[in-house]
């Protein structure tokens, strides 16, 4: 079987991307697939350096180049399978979106449908979380589609908040929950694909 070939977005620290990176480069995951590109719309973005610390191809296109079509030329040249965001903060195009449906997935800080939608980013979910005095956050996983954050989600982490947990505290235990499941999730999704799904995937549930 063909590794299956994964393009992370991502325009931030990208500590998801490296979580990634990781577990697909040994063990289990690196069965079944390989992080073969980074994508950034930002020059600076600190993914870039975890990047290439672990060997991985990684690029910078601007937005208007993104806009402009080079973003599914790229994803095609370089032969790409999947598409797993990671902080990315540019709307997906239309065209990407179509020719990755099924095999395209966000991870978004927060228990969808709330906290989502356009602006709801970083800290600013963690704060209105926060704000909304909720008793439990987590993390999302769903397909990508043309609308932010409303694709049919694939699974949900939840972590217990309490009453004194700083905007900062809320973000550290998401995080860390993100690690620990983005990279398992995206595997069992592409065991799926490829028929090869030989573990227990039943965390995984759908809301089509
Ligand atoms: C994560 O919390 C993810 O849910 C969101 O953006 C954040 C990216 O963090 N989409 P990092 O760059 O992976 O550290």
């Amino acid at each position: 079987m063909t590794k299956a070939r994964i393009a992370i977005l991502a325009s931030g620290s990208g500590s998801n991307a490296e979580a990634l990176m990781t577990h697909f480069a040994t063990g289990p995951g690196s069965e079944v697939a390989e992080v073969a590109w980074v994508c950034t719309n930002r020059q600076a973005a600190g993914v870039r350096a975890r990047a290439q610390a672990l060997g991985v191809a990684e690029s910078h296109l601007p937005k208007a180049a993104i806009a402009e079509g080079a973003l599914l030329r790229e994803l095609q040249a370089r032969d790409i399978g999947w598409v797993a965001l990671a902080g990315f903060l540019l709307k997906v195009p239309a065209d990407v979106c179509a020719a990755f449906e099924h095999r395209m997935v966000n991870i978004h800080p927060a228990l969808l449908p709330k906290h989502g939608g356009l602006g709801m980013y970083g800290m600013h979910v963690h704060r209105a979380v926060h704000e909304a005095k909720d008793a439990r956050s987590g993390t999302t996983i769903h397909w990508v589609n043309e609308a932010y954050d409303e694709g049919d989600i694939l699974f949900q982490g939840e972590v217990a908040l309490q009453p004194e947990d700083t905007p900062e505290d809320i973000a550290a235990k998401v995080l860390e929950l993100e690690h620990r499941h983005y990279p398992v999730v995206l595997e069992g999704l592409i065991r799926m694909a490829q028929g090869t799904d030989v573990r227990d995937n039943t965390h995984l549930k759908s809301h089509s």
